[in-house]
């Protein structure tokens, strides 16, 4: 039998092996052992497309719940307040303190009970994120409760500023409670500048970059190894230059050598297992993030990057930073008549600016798909 492949190029699915991102972890750790108060219990973190914000958000949840804590998850593709406030947190109440439980009038008449109860309900005024977490707050005897939100991107923001009027009574009566959000760097940056969110503008705020490679090829290693099936050392320093320190890729790239490897019988993961998946861990990426990046993406700022993967590929390096001006020309215009094109791919996080005058791809491997005619040429 082949043995079971420890990788997980999936989003959302968390790694084995963590890499990196420990002083996140650790201030957060500290923020919940400190206190109501403390600056590290209100976090924004944000970054591009697989850098790894929901695996980093369920490592803080474990943190909390390691602490004693209640975890509430929430994501901003659905009415995030609404669910909280209606099923997330009743659930929660329900089987911390279960209705049979609590002495009710009626009990043992039960249709009477149902009518007497349902007209207690009418008359209570509707039920609030503060007077929701207050109640769930008064049943956990001094452990706290920890909200995350994620894909915060996609957050009605009247849903969002609710949020933070919530939570922030809740802070200022010094409760147990810790709000994590994670989004779309683009997205999150918006959101913030919103009228109603003053509160989590004050929030700690973290943009994940990419790995280092020792973080990733020490990932790579014990992830292989953990497996049964390690990489010769040779191997590892291609993998992490495949893998350009971006998670999701670190993860794809160990998953097709382990494969390759697993399937040819042999004992381990040889150099030319990796080399041999250069191709299909770059034409992956397409189709797992390059392609749904630019999905919708106007005209414009598609050109505009189109361009920039020209002048990118005659540098011959991927990663190459671009001068602004020769993208200009490139497209035959004037530098000034790009410059909102280029304001906006920079706040959508698919364009970084290097320097004074110059930018470079966000995502590894972009001017390669956009080379391609930024289409999905094969779907293996
Ligand atoms: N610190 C890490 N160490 C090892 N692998 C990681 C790490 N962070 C993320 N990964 C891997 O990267 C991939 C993407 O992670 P994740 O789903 O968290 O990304 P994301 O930022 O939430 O992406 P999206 O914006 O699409 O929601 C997963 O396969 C995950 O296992
Ligand atoms: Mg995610």
């Amino acid at each position: 039998m082949s043995p079971r492949n420890p990788f997980r190029p999936t989003f959302g699915a968390s790694p084995h092996h963590w890499a990196g991102r420990q002083t996140i972890l650790d201030d957060f750790r500290e923020g919940i052992a400190d206190g109501p108060g403390d600056p590290h219990r209100s976090l924004i973190i944000s970054g591009a497309r697989g850098i790894g914000k929901t695996v980093l958000l369920t490592e803080l949840e474990d943190i909390a719940a390691e602490a004693g804590w209640i975890v509430l998850r929430a994501t901003g593709r659905e009415d995030t307040v609404d669910v909280l406030v209606d099923s997330t947190i009743p659930e929660k109440i329900r089987q911390l303190d279960p209705p049979a439980t609590r002495a009710l009038t009626g009990v043992g008449v039960t249709g009477l009970g149902r009518i007497e109860v349902d007209r207690i309900a009418e008359d209570k005024p509707a039920p609030t994120l503060t007077s929701r977490m207050r109640e769930l707050l008064s049943l956990l005897r001094g452990a706290g409760v920890l909200i995350t939100v994620d894909e915060v991107q996609d957050a009605d923001p009247d849903a969002l500023s609710a949020l933070a009027n919530g939570y922030q009574d809740l802070v200022r009566d010094d409760e147990e409670v810790a709000l994590v959000m994670a989004g779309l760097s683009h997205g999150v940056g918006q959101l913030l500048d919103l009228p109603g969110t003053t509160f989590l503008r004050r929030a700690r705020r973290y943009e994940l970059g990419p790995l280092t490679d020792t973080d990733a090829a020490v990932t790579l290693r014990e992830t292989a190894e953990s497996g049964g099936l390690p990489f010769v050392e040779r191997a590892v320093p291609a993998a992490v230059d495949i893998a350009r320190g971006y998670p999701y890729l670190v993860q794809l790239v160990g998953y097709l050598a382990f494969r390759t490897a697993a399937r040819d019988g042999s004992s381990a993961i040889s150099r030319s297992a990796v080399e041999a998946i250069r191709e299909e861990a770059v034409e992956t990426m397409g189709v797992q993030v390059h392609h749904p990046s630019l999905k919708g993406l106007p005209p414009a700022q598609l050109n505009y990057l189109q361009a920039m993967s020209d002048l990118v590929f005659d540098v011959g390096d991927d990663a190459a930073a671009v001068s602004t001006s020769e993208i200009a020309a490139e497209l035959g215009k004037t530098p000034n008549a790009t410059t909102d094109t280029r304001g906006k791919l920079l706040e959508r996080g698919l364009i970084d600016a290097a320097g004074w005058g110059r930018v470079a791809f966000t995502l590894p491997y972009m001017a390669n798909f956009l080379r391609g005619g930024g289409r999905i040429n094969r779907i293996s």
